[in-house]
């Protein structure tokens, strides 16, 4: 007989995954909520940390309870809302959170919207958090797929090409929704996402008590999903001067190559012209597949070395300075050795 497929039992697909979550789908505090404000919450936490350490740590209870409502968060300092996201990280998501929780009272007289679409004009909502909003706060019939969305997806369709491109993107999210079904929405992409986290984790599926082991067309689960090749990291080591004039100015750079293109950075030099001159830094700086290792060497302005030939070298005063684009590892040396000099 021919394996059923998702899409081509979807009532059954459907039936099956969503009997199990019924059965079996764990009871997260934020799974007790319908309030679209306290989901989002969830969301945004989630997406830095663990659910076993948002759990453990009590952190999305407390959050809400210095925050119980848009109003509250809304009108919370800079330092109550830092200090309330403290060890979570990446503090720019609270206070996209907070930008939120203002538009929502300012433009929508403080209700969520339900439509994804809307939802994700908000301040750093993406496609995924606005559909895990429209779905598990309104119940709307919209799909998601995060990362143990796609792992399911990808086996159950037997998706064998690199899912980190535009058109698997696409396709995924096509799955997603054709797959979602106009009524429980809410349960359903709860429970993709939960088989996702349990019986189809990354390392060890278990295939044999899985509820859609029926529909799903691997044969090598832990073989999926794949990705592009990464590019291998190339160590690189880059010698720069620092050139001071009397009056305080410095000589910069500006390079016309493909990398950093019209960034100002100190004037590079091979290792053969810098080797008379003393040494004053170093640093290391990651840049695309390159791994940097940059040595910094005070030269005299009377023994400049003769510039690369694409190269534009110009003295920029201190002031000057603030004003121009500037690759931030050359920022924080150029601060760091004025510092020093004062
Ligand atoms: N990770 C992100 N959102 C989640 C949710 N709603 N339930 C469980 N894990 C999640």
């Amino acid at each position: 007989m021919a394996k059923r497929t998702p899409l081509r039992n979807v009532r059954a697909f459907r039936s099956a995954i969503l009997g199990w979550f019924h059965e079996q789908g764990r009871d997260y505090p934020w799974r007790r909520t319908t309030d679209p404000y306290a989901i989002l919450v969830s969301e945004i936490m989630l997406q830095q940390t663990t659910v076993a350490a948002v759990l453990q740590n009590r952190r999305f209870e407390r959050f809400l309870a210095t925050f119980p409502d848009l109003a509250t968060l809304a009108t919370a300092s800079e330092a109550e809302l830092l200090r309330e996201w403290e060890g979570l990280g990446y503090y720019n998501r609270v206070r996209n959170l907070q930008k939120t929780a203002r538009v929502v009272l300012a433009e929508h007289n403080g209700r969520f919207p339900s439509d994804p679409i809307l939802l994700a004009t908000l301040p750093g909502i993406g496609r995924y958090t606005a559909g895990a909003v429209a779905s598990f706060a309104f119940d709307r019939s919209t799909p998601i797929v995060d990362a143990n969305i796609a792992r399911v997806l990808t086996r159950l369709f037997n998706h064998r090409a690199p899912i980190d491109t535009t058109e698997s993107r696409h396709q995924l999210w096509s799955w997603a929704d054709n797959l979602v079904p106009p009524q429980n929405a809410r349960a359903f992409n709860s429970a993709v996402m939960e088989l996702g986290q349990t019986h189809c984790s990354a390392r060890v599926p278990a295939c044999l008590d899985c509820p859609v082991h029926d529909f799903c067309s691997t044969r090598n689960p832990a073989s999926l999903p794949t990705k592009k090749p990464k590019r291998k990291t190339m160590e690189v080591i880059e010698h720069v001067l620092f050139i001071q004039k009397r009056n305080g100015s410095i000589l910069l750079a500006q390079e016309g190559g493909s990398r950093r293109n019209g960034l100002w950075k100190l004037p590079e030099r091979s290792h053969h012209q810098v080797a008379d001159f003393p040494h004053l830094a170093t640093r290391k700086y990651s840049i695309t597949h390159h791994r940097v290792t940059l040595h910094i060497h005070r030269c005299p302005t009377s023994q400049v070395p003769p510039k690369p030939v694409n190269s534009i070298e110009q003295f920029h005063s201190p002031q000057a300075l603030a004003a121009l684009p500037m690759a931030s590892p050359f920022r924080q040396a150029l601060l760091a050795l004025m510092e020093r000099k004062r």
